[in-house]
């Protein structure tokens, strides 16, 4: 696991695989999703983000799944189904400063401690996604 985790960035394994890849990373990376979203929906520090997302997070669930499976290395689900993701463009409605950005990750380290994930593969994780949370900032 460890030599596998160590290719990450030599463009050996991805992360879709580390998460399990056909046999288990899209479940994987489902659950991660689901668990973001509970501590997003219910822990009062990530109000502040929550309050941006519409009441009803069934989309936001389906959106983030589709886009990590492919983000992570695995089938581009949502690149199939929406094209482009524009990711940056699509978040400049809202107002996303350092604090939210922390919020969000907050909610994802979060969701992989829960998940009980790999120590070594849940920091290479945390650290590409906070690369994306930042470019994400507008204010
Ligand atoms: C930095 C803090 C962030 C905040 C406050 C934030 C907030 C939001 C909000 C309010 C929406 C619109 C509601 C929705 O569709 O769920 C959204 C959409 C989305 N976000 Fe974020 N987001 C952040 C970071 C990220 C990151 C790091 C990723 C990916 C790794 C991401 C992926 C997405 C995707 C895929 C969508 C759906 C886009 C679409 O409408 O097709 N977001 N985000």
């Amino acid at each position: 696991m460890l030599d596998k985790i160590n290719e990450v960035g030599a463009s050996k394994a991805t992360f879709y695989d580390l998460l399990g890849g056909e046999q288990g990373g899209t479940a994987a990376i489902r659950e991660l999703v689901e668990t973001f979203y509970d501590i997003m929906d219910t822990d009062k520090k990530a109000a502040p983000i929550r309050a941006m997302h519409p009441a009803d997070l069934t989309a936001s669930r389906e959106k983030l799944f589709m886009f990590l499976t492919g983000w992570t290395g695995g089938p581009q689900l949502y690149i199939e189904r929406y094209g482009h993701p524009f990711l940056r463009r699509r978040h400049l409605p809202f107002s996303i400063d350092e604090s939210a950005r922390d919020q969000w990750m907050y909610c994802m380290i979060s969701a992989m401690h829960q998940l009980k994930m790999d120590e070594k593969l849940m920091q290479k994780l945390a650290e590409q996604l906070y690369g994306v949370a930042d470019f994400m900032r507008n204010q």
